[in-house]
Order: C-alpha cells, then sequence, then structure tokens
C-alpha cells in the first residue's frame, strides 16, 4: 500500500517544507493536482510550480490532470518531472492516444474515472496502464465526502486485474481518511490519495501513520 499525499491541501507559503515533511513521514507519493477551469470548476496550478520542487524530493510525482484534451499538455507536464500521469476517460475523445503518448514522453501512464463513469468505459485501455485512478469524489476540490458507491469499481478492477493478467496499480482520491481507508484498502485499492486529511489535521505525521498502520 501506498501513500500519496495531495498537495492541493499543503501549505502554499511553504510548499517546500510540507513536502519535506511528508516525505520523511513515510509518504511514497505525491499527488499533484492540475485543473483548468474547464474539465473542473476549479483552477489550481500547472507544471511549473511542482518542476522547482523536483529535484529536492525523491517522491513519485503522480500528476492527476482535470484538463479538457489533456495530450495538449502531456510533453510539458512529464519534462517537469512527472513520474506518472494520468488523465480522465471523460476529457478527451482520444484516451488511448492520449495514454500512447504518456509513455512516449517517457512517463508511467494512467487512466481516471469519475464517480459518474463506469469500469466498462475504461475496459478497452486496462491492458496498457500502468494506474487506474478511481475518483471517489467528483473532482475539482479537496475536502468533500467520500462516496461510498465507487468502492464496487475498485473491486470490478481488482477481480479484472487478476482474470486477465493485468498489473495496474489502483489509486483512489478523494474523502480518504482514517475512517474510509480501511474499505478502500479492503476493495483493492494499492495507493491511497489523502488531502485535507493529511495536511488539515493537527499532526500531518500522525495522520500518514495511521494510514499506513491499515496496512
Ligand atoms: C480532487 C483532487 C484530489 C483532492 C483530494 O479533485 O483530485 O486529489 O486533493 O482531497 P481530499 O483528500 O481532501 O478529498
Ligand atoms: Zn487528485
Amino acid at each position: 500500500m501506498y501513500i500519496a499525499p495531495s498537495m492541493l491541501s499543503a501549505d502554499f507559503n511553504n510548499l517546500a517544507q510540507s513536502i519535506r515533511m511528508v516525505e520523511e513521514a513515510g509518504a511514497d507519493y505525491l499527488h499533484i493536482d492540475i485543473m483548468d477551469g474547464d474539465f473542473v470548476p476549479n483552477i489550481s496550478f500547472g507544471p511549473m510550480l511542482y518542476q522547482g520542487l523536483r529535484a529536492q524530493s525523491k517522491l513519485v510525482f503522480d500528476v492527476h490532470m482535470m484538463v479538457t484534451n489533456p495530450e495538449r499538455y502531456v510533453d510539458q507536464v512529464v519534462k517537469a518531472g512527472a513520474d506518472v500521469v494520468t488523465v480522465h476517460v471523460e476529457a478527451t475523445p482520444h484516451i488511448h492516444r492520449a495514454l500512447q503518448l504518456i509513455k512516449a514522453a517517457g512517463a508511467k501512464a494512467g487512466v481516471v474515472i469519475n464517480p459518474g463513469t463506469s469500469v466498462a468505459a475504461i475496459e478497452a485501455v486496462l491492458g496498457q496502464v500502468d494506474q487506474v485512478l478511481v475518483m471517489t469524489v467528483n473532482p475539482g476540490f479537496g475536502g468533500q465526502a467520500f462516496i461510498p458507491a465507487t468502492l464496487d469499481k475498485v473491486r470490478q478492477l481488482a477481480d479484472l486485474r487478476q482474470k486477465q493478467g493485468y498489473s495496474y496499480l489502483i489509486e483512489v482520491d478523494g474523502g480518504v481518511n482514517d475512517k474510509t481507508a480501511a474499505d478502500c484498502l479492503a476493495a483493492g485499492a494499492d495507493i491511497l490519495v489523502a488531502g485535507s486529511y493529511v495536511f488539515g489535521h493537527s499532526d500531518p505525521v500522525q495522520a500518514i501513520q495511521t494510514l499506513k498502520d491499515l496496512a
């Protein structure tokens, strides 16, 4: 199991320090949310923000693109230091090409589904991806309540992986905390993204430890 604190909830006045803190606390990934104000009703930041942090951290930079037609920015996102890039199936008519472009740029590729999207929508690309991200809230904002019905898709993806011999990791994102994480793990999730639970905690180091102890 891997813990992926979401930078969206970090202290932007002390970004480098916040990231060092979660790295020292035993986080594995840094989840980085790029929002364009079009695919989702919010704007966050672009790849320039993490480019400067890349050299200071050994965390896996896991870039979640909430961007319409993400293929336009794949090269830029990878060059800035992404190790894994995930793109929404709802954001492009050419998901297969978007995933190919990510790999050609030298990163691992992942596909994302919103709470309203079924696993069937991504079945054709499951053999092509390193990661599948199941949104457990509607994307756009941190601090929202976990949607339990999404867990059925985590179970379906874990089943398909076993039956078809796929090797993707299953990631969950949104509303993950000490109460919802156990259900995610039981359903088959490998990577837990947590934003407000970690960075909004009085002791973020303890919050990460609490999640790790669930494994
Ligand atoms: C939401 C983002 C998440 C967000 C999660 O659109 O994709 O990564 O940071 O935040 P929490 O963990 O607070 O729900
Ligand atoms: Zn995210």
